[in-house]
């Protein structure tokens, strides 16, 4: 990390280090040290946990960028797996770049037995990031003791075994039988084929629609699952056990499970004419209701990837020939909440999660599946992460403090 100068509080001098682009950071080591004090930041509203190279947000304006390319940019003119590569490597490939990229990923033998084994032992009614975490864990097992791969060929067999595992899971709620792909084909039109109706799999609207949605998911810096990870590598479990903690984190419904949320709200909303009572619920917080899709605690205007999305509904919904009225309600909800007091104050707009359900539900992806769809794309960036977080030079075990508030010392 570069010095950018020092601050003297309270007689203390305080390093404050400098970010190439957003807030630089201070370290208020020495005045905390003088004061004997802890800093107290309840949910790490104002704390860099780390230095990352990866990706940036700036949330007042609405910007995402991933190792220096705005995310419109690269859904508009990359695929999936050269954004990728770009994430994971720093640049985007070359041509030549990408194909080694693409052998390397075909050359990774998708673990069919051991997903058949997890995907066939949980219990009926388990979740799916039940069942790809369980999976995760079995990975991790199988690969404590295997100490041929290296960090970047683990960080692929993870991402490949994730979107085997999530199809095959897929494939469970969906009850159809499970094929494995022909390990050259493209990823995306792999998990496609393997998960869904043909139709619709062989659908170019539909291939091109969902790896943009891939993109939009891949990376979204510090966030909690990405935390997560990189937390649970700080004790130097690894990665697959580090991942196993991301898809945990993920699968909450203010984080990654907000997708499938927002679905299970729309329908419970039901039609257009419902809106303005639901908001008013919101409004008035009655049992602690929110809305789903909306919020988000770097944003502060327009989510970036919420636009990518938006555009892809009717389009899909064309494609698909599929009528849903859960989109209409999306549209009011939006329509009404951005012109109202209460969300314009707290800055409130549609999240990444708001409109990406209607179209996982018009091609046929259950509602419970939406969560692990989510995470399979974000593998790639909770796999970037933890290469940055094992290649970087400061290592040391995240162990935050507390504010004790308990009993003294007692006598028995
Ligand atoms: N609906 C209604 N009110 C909300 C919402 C919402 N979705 N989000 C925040 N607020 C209110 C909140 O009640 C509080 O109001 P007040 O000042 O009156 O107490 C104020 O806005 C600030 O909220 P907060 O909880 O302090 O904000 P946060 O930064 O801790 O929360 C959030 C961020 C994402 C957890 C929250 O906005 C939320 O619960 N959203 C719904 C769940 C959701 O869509 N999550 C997906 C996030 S995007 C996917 C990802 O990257 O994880």
């Amino acid at each position: 990390m570069s010095v950018k100068e020092t601050s003297i509080l309270d007689e203390c001098e305080c390093v404050i280090y400098k970010s190439t682009i957003g807030q630089d950071v201070i370290d208020l080591t020495p005045i905390l040290e003088k004061k004997n004090l802890l800093c107290y930041d309840f949910g790490f509203v104002n704390t860099a946990s780390c230095e990352s190279k990866i990706t940036y947000i700036d949330g007042d304006r609405g910007i995402l960028m991933h190792r220096g390319y705005k995310i419109e940019d690269l859904t508009a003119n990359k695929n999936f797996l050269e954004v990728a590569y770009l994430i994971l490597h720093g640049n985007l490939p070359t041509k030549g770049g990408f194909e080694i990229f693409k052998a390397e990923l075909d050359s990774i033998k998708p673990e069919i037995e051991l997903i058949h084994k997890i995907v066939d032992l949980m219990p009926d009614g388990s979740h799916p990031m039940s069942i790809v975490m369980a999976f995760m864990s079995a990975l991790a097992g199988k690969r404590y003791q295997d100490k041929t791969r290296t960090n970047y060929q683990k960080a692929l067999d993870a991402i490949k075994q994730t979107m085997y595992v999530t199809s095959a899971v897929n494939c469970r709620v969906t009850e159809r039988e499970f094929n494995p792909s022909k390990n050259d084909e493209y990823f995306t039109n792999a998990f496609l084929r393997m998960s869904l109706d043909e139709k619709i799999a062989n659908s170019k609207v539909i291939q091109e629609a969902i790896d943009k949605i891939f993109i939009l998911h891949a990376d979204h810096e510090q966030n909690a699952s990405t935390s997560a990870v990189r937390l649970a590598e700080s004790t130097k479990c690894g990665l697959y056990s580090s991942l196993v903690s991301g898809f945990g984190a993920l699968w909450g419904p203010l984080h990654g499970g907000a997708n499938e949320a927002v679905l299970k709200m729309l329908q419970e909303i039901g039609k257009k004419e419902n809106v303005k009572d639901f908001i008013e619920k919101v409004k008035n917080k009655v049992d602690g209701v929110r809305l789903m899709g909306f919020g988000h605690r770097i944003y502060k205007n327009y989510d970036p990837r919420a636009t990518g999305i938006k555009e892809f509904c009717p389009k899909i919904l064309l494609e698909t020939g599929v009528k849903d009225s859960l989109l209409e309600v999306a549209v009011e909800i939006e329509k009404i909440a951005l012109s109202d007091e209460y969300f314009i104050q707290r800055k409130l707009f549609p999240n990444v999660d708001f409109y990406s359900g209607i179209i996982y539900k018009a091609i046929g992806i259950p509602v419970e599946m939406f969560t692990p769809m989510f995470a399979m794309a974000r593998t790639i960036g909770w796999c970037a992460h933890w290469l940055e977080a094992v290649s970087s030079l400061d290592q040391k075990l995240w162990r935050p403090s507390q504010l004790y508030t308990g009993e003294i010392e007692r006598k028995i």
